[in-house]
């Protein structure tokens, strides 16, 4: 039995030994070697194009939207534009760390043939999306409705998320969902809770880190805390935003229309992410 079960750990010492020989093997630093965007076989080939499309539709959609417009990850007919083949490769295979837009360990082929759809589609639709609406009368209200909670740059409130790079990072769909109906989603770190003490205070704010023993929270003065979770008697997980929700009645259709405009200029660096 004691056999047996020492046997059973020595095996797994040698598994870990050899994995881990096999991950120091693959991070040897390779030569620099030539994008494979900058030959792309695919580009304007329609077979290709098509095979690109149905790559796009599974590995892509879902955050960008099937049209490209953007859902969750920004607009690529806007973004693809100013972008060189070999900057779109190498953000396919890399990513955008510290951001939802995730690396992909796809052959080179594969992200060939949806740069190639990419680029056809971009060519099609770049005129439709320049930015729209008053931008000026866009920051306008921004700092009179939202600045409270948001900060660019240095200035603004902590509660909700930055937004100095919101621009680069969300569809204008999104934005307009965001602001209408913010409970819809909410961006890890933001999702309300209500804390309940053991003498039956309640505080309020956006949930930073949890495990099992405690909580830490930043309140709705912007102060963060830190709970054992045995010194208190619940934890409520709510489904309301701290976001107000943006109805037609507190921002009308031309108001927001323009600070959709201002947002979408905002792509300058965030300084919770990167
Ligand atoms: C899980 C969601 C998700 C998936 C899946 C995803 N993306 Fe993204 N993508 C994002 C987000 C969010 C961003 C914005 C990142 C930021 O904040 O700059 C982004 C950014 C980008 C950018 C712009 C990068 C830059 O430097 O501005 C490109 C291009 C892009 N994605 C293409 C793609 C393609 C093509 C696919 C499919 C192969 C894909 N994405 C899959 C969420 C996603
Ligand atoms: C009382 C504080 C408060 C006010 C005022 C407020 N927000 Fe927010 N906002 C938040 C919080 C908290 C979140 C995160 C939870 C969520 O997504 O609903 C958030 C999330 C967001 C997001 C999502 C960010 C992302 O990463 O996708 C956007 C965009 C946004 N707000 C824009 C605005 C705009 C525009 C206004 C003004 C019209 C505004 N907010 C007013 C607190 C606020």
């Amino acid at each position: 039995m004691t056999r047996a079960r020492s046997a059973g750990h020595l095996l797994i010492v040698f598994v870990s030994l050899t994995s881990a020989a096999v991950l120091l093997s693959a991070q040897e630093p390779q030569p620099p070697k030539v994008s494979p965007a900058r030959n792309n076989p695919h580009l304007g080939n329609k077979e290709s194009i098509r095979s690109g499309m149905a790559l796009y539709r599974v590995r892509c959609a879902d955050c960008h939207g099937l049209d490209a417009k953007g859902y969750r990850g920004p607009d690529l007919t806007a973004l693809v534009g100013d972008m060189q083949d070999e900057k779109l490769f190498q953000t396919l295979r890399k990513g955008v760390p510290g951001t939802e837009m995730p690396g992909s360990t796809a052959p080179d082929d594969e992200l060939l043939l949806v740069i190639a759809y990419l680029r056809n589609m971009n060519a099609a639709s770049a005129a439709e999306s320049a930015p729209t609406g008053n931008v000026e009368n866009g920051q306008r209200v921004f700092t009179a409705q939202c600045a409270g909670c948001h900060r660019i740059g240095m200035r603004g409130g902590r509660l909700g998320p930055d937004l100095s790079h919101i621009g680069a990072a969300r569809s204008r769909s999104a934005l307009v969902r965001e602001i209408r109906t913010p409970a819809e989603w909410f961006p890890p770190g933001y999702e309300t809770v209500t804390l309940v003490t053991k003498d039956g205070q309640r505080v309020r704010g956006t949930r930073k880190n949890e495990d099992a023993f405690s909580i830490q929270i930043m309140d709705t003065r912007e102060r963060i805390q830190g709970y054992l979770k045995a010194d208190l008697r619940e934890v409520l997980y709510e489904k309301e935003s701290l976001m107000p929700a943006f109805t037609t009645a507190r921002l009308n259709d031309n108001d927001l229309n323009d600070l959709i405009g201002y947002l979408t200029t905002l792509r300058g660096p965030d300084s919770t992410v990167r």
